[in-house]
Parts: C-alpha cells; structure tokens; sequence
C-alpha cells in the first residue's frame, strides 16, 4: 500500500489504527469532490450519486465475497448490532453469548433486550484468549445469538469465525460478527463463512471516515428480522413519494430508512478501492510482517508480548504489558516522540497498517 496516499506519514508514526485511522489522500479527494458538487449542483446532480451509492455497496459486497443486495450502509458498528438486537424474534428465556471482553457496542445492544427477558452470558477471557471451548459451555437450547469481534479489540485476539460459526450452525444458534477490527486486513468470505450477521464501521482498518460502515445480513435472515427505522427509502417504490404503499425492498436497503451519508459512502468507497486494488493476501502479510517485528523486538524496550501471536489468532492489534510502567504516560512519550499509540485495559496497543514501516516500529520502541 503505497505511503504517498497517507499524509499522516509527513507528521507521525501513525501506530493506532485500532482506534481511528487516518483517511487516505483518495478518500479526503472523495469528500472534497462531494462537497463541491453539492455546493455547486444541490439536488441537480442527484443522478451521480445515486449510482455511485450503487458502485460502493458493489465494492463492499466485493470486500466481502457478497451479493450487494444482501449489504447495508450502517452510520456505525453500533447500529448494525441494533438492527439486530432490536428486531429479533426474542421469547422470554432466550440467551445471547459473547466474550466479557467485547467493546461496549457489542455488548450494551444485547444487554438492552432484558426487557424481553433476553439473558446476556459473558464469557470471560483466558489471558488473551476466547476459548471455543467456554463459549460452547455458556450455550444452551435457549441460545439464539453468540456474537463476537472478529478481532478482541483490547488483546488483538482472532476469533476462529469458521469453528465458532460451525459451532452455533450444530446448536441452532445465529453468529453475529462484529468486524470492525478485522475487515480491511483479513479476508472475511460471507459464502463460505458460517456467519449469520456482520457490522463495521470504516474507520479503522478500511481506512475510510468515522460515521460510514457496512452491515450484512445472511439472506435468509432477512424476513426473521423485524425492521427497525424504516422511513421513504425502505419500501419498493421508494421515490414515488405520493404513493404510500408499504412494501419492503427485499434485501438489506429497507434498514437504510432516509436520506444517505453520500459524503461517507464516496470516502468509503476510495478507501475500499484502495484496499481493493492493494488485495487483501498482501494487506494482511504486510501487517503480519510489521506486526511479528515488533513482538521480536518488543523485550529490547523492556515489553511484554500480550497479544497471541499463535497462527490464525494473531492481528494487527498488539496489546503489551510494561511491566508496571504507566500506560498513559508512555503513550504520552510516543506522541512527542512523534509515534502515535493507544492504551486499551491498562495495556499498551499498537496496531500498524500495511503503508507503515519497519523504521516506524523502531521509532516506537526507541521512544518506549
Ligand atoms: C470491536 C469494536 N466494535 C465497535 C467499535 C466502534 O463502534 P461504533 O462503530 O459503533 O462506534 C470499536 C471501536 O473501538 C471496536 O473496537
């Protein structure tokens, strides 16, 4: 991936793409042209947009080996976990399994359905791990949702979405994904992966802006789900406004109630590209490269690996134990040594995407 499209490069070593990433040069020409053209044209050039609406959902639909129709547009994680969790054909007694060590956004949606009567089991963690084996225990017949990140956004721990997914496909459970650590770095093939659900926002390793992401619904599923914020643009004839007939659009758009983030979707859509084009199988050796370099060298700067770095459970997150050193401080250090990092559960996270250096690695572990 080709460094001239990041300007961040110009002023840091920018190690934090677990948080929020820093946008491409495409995606900030994206928002720019979008902008423009909405200034000079308003309504006039609705035509444009329209199908580059169309044009991204069929790049995200490429990311993920899908069907466009069976893909939303979501303004964040959050709402994709929502869609879900609200409009579940809940009973009274059912359970939702997920790890204890999952971000808030994966866990308060769920937690929100006690109304219902829904049970939320948190599984907690071994060291860095999800164990298959503690999330087969805490399941159930009345399990009907495990959801999980693709990647623990605190240890940078894989999930093992093939034995999780098979798992819950043997207990008659749905797999809800939450990809946002993951997606832009590793190939995520949703016509051969047991995954039931899928959301992210674009604004970590997919590059693009905050508030823009991608949902993806097994179709199947589509008709089991009640559908939450519907509005004009859910149903079949949706701009024949005087018309009011409420018919639902067959696939994933009847979420997308109202008028589009068209700015993100454009931005979303350069990054995709980007990533599209750089291919997945070299993101992903790149960041495994950057990533393996660092965890060799990280004692030299008095670290401790954290994170598994066993095949198929490593990422580009790295959480490291500095061995009763301050977090917070040391990442203070970073930033005015020019290296941006993170803490996430007292612990350093560095997470490099495939633009970055070895050099920049070094420069993180000089400034430590
Ligand atoms: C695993 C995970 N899920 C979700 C989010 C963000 O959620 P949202 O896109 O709703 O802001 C983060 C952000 O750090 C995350 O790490």
């Amino acid at each position: 991936m080709d460094r001239i499209h990041f300007p961040v490069t110009r002023r840091w070593a920018f190690l934090d793409h677990a948080a929020v990433a820093p946008l491409p040069a495409p995606a900030v020409a994206a928002l720019a042209e979008y902008a423009t053209s909405l200034a000079q044209n308003g309504i006039a050039a609705v035509a444009r947009w329209v199908a580059r609406v169309r044009e991204v959902r069929a790049l995200a639909a490429r990311l993920l080996n899908a069907d466009p129709a069976h893909v939303a547009f979501i303004k964040n994680t959050s709402e994709g976990i929502n869609w879900v969790a609200e409009g579940f054909p809940w009973k009274a007694g059912d359970n939702v399994v997920l790890a204890a060590e999952e971000y808030p956004s994966n866990q308060y949606p769920w937690m929100n359905q006690a109304h219902r009567g829904v049970e939320v089991r948190a599984v907690a963690s071994r060291g860095s791990r999800v164990a298959i084996d503690d999330i087969r225990a805490a399941m159930d017949s009345r399990t009907r949702i495990v959801s999980l990140s693709f990647v623990e956004f605190a240890s940078g721990y894989r999930n093992d979405l093939d034995a999780i997914g098979s798992l819950c496909r043997e207990r008659g459970a749905y797999f809800f994904v939450d990809a946002i650590q993951g997606l832009g770095v590793f190939p995520l093939d949703v016509s051969r992966a047991p995954v039931d659900f899928l959301s992210a926002d674009s604004h970590k390793w997919l590059l693009g802006p905050e508030g823009i992401g991608l949902f993806w619904i097994r179709p199947e599923l589509i008709e089991m789900l009640h559908p939450i914020a519907v509005g004009w643009n859910s149903v079949v004839d949706s701009t024949n406004f005087s018309k009011i007939e409420f018919r639902l659009k067959p696939g994933a758009e009847r979420w997308e109630g109202g008028a589009a983030n068209v700015a993100g979707i454009h931005a979303m859509g350069a990054a995709l590209q980007l990533i599209l084009d750089t291919g997945l199988p070299n993101i992903e050796r790149r960041v495994m490269e950057l990533t393996d370099h660092l965890c060799e060298q990280a004692s030299r700067a008095g670290l401790e690996v954290f994170s598994s770095r066993a095949a198929g459970e490593a990422s580009g997150i790295v959480s490291l134990l500095a061995s009763g050193r301050d977090p917070d401080a040391l990442v203070r250090r970073c930033r005015d040594a020019g290296v941006i990092v993170n803490q996430r559960a007292g612990r350093l996270r560095v997470s490099p995407h495939a633009y970055n250096t070895l050099e920049e690695i070094e420069q993180f572990l000089d400034a430590i």
